[in-house]
């Protein structure tokens, strides 16, 4: 059954996986971007998914933004995908205010300004899917990360008492933890970081691909997931086991 389906961080690498794997499923897919106006015009060439711009640190953008999806879109917004996120990776005793505040903002607080907007039209239609993309580095913590795994960390929580509001409405609320995916954010990492310290801890020893984490959106958003709320999964080529 064809869906409206936002993806939040929806035109670049694991959100365009899923805006992709969203839209051949069925759904009518919005994908949100926050900057990039030229890849996400090249996202919409390629694929006929529309794109809309908006910052979802921003609660009135939220607000304003899933209006417009809703009424461009034909309906109201049934399944959500929370993925935006960004990286201001540095060690501790070099970490900013706006290091701190701009991770948190997208990463954690996006979370709330998007889920809060949604979720009444859901409860009052006893149906919704949400996930959220959290992080490995969220389950085990991440050397120059504070800011990062706080957010991700926070990202679970946030799932997890949610998925508690939203059982007796048939609100599904489940996070995923992608480990390390070979997309563009993992350019900001030395190459020599990466090929001695991460790829190492990688049992399946390459990085994962961005449909890899599709898939379990795909399957956590479906109607024959209504039993799975409140879980975590984990998506990391056998990185952390916990
Ligand atoms: N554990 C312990 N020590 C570490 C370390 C680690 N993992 N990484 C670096 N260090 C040490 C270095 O050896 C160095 O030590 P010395 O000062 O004694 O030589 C120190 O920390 C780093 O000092 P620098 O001055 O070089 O640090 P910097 O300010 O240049 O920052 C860095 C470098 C940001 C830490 C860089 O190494 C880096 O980006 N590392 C990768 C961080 C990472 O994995 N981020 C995840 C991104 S992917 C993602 O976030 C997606 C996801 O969800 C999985």
């Amino acid at each position: 059954m064809g869906r409206v389906a936002i993806v939040t961080g929806g035109s670049r690498g694991i959100g365009a996986a899923i805006s992709k794997a969203l839209k051949e499923a069925g759904h009518t897919v919005a994908a949100t971007y926050a900057g990039n106006d030229e890849k996400a015009a090249a996202f919409t060439d390629e694929t006929g998914i529309k794109t809309y711009k908006w910052d979802v640190a921003s609660f009135d953008a939220c607000k304003d933004g899933i209006a417009k999806v809703e009424e461009e879109l034909g309906g109201p917004v049934e399944i959500l995908v929370n993925n935006a996120g960004i990286t201001r990776d540095a060690p501790f005793h070099k970490m900013s205010s706006e290091h701190w505040n701009s991770v948190i903002g997208t990463n954690l607080t996006g979370l709330f300004n998007m889920t809060r907007n949604v979720w009444e039209g859901m409860r009052e239609r006893g149906f919704g899917r949400i996930v959220n993309i959290s992080s490995v580095n969220g389950q085990k913590g991440q050397f120059a990360q504070a800011n990062y795994s706080a957010a991700k960390a926070g990202d679970i929580g946030f799932t997890k008492a949610l998925a508690q509001e939203g059982a007796r409405k048939g609100i599904t609320v489940n996070a995923i933890c992608p480990g390390y995916i070979n997309t563009e954010m993992m350019s900001t990492i030395p190459e020599k970081v990466m090929n001695e310290t991460i790829l190492p801890q990688i049992p399946v020893g390459r990085l994962g691909e961005p449909e890899e984490i599709a898939r379990c959106v795909l399957f956590l958003t479906s109607d024959e997931a209504a039993f799975i709320t409140g879980s975590t999964v984990s998506a990391n080529g056998g990185q952390y086991l916990h």
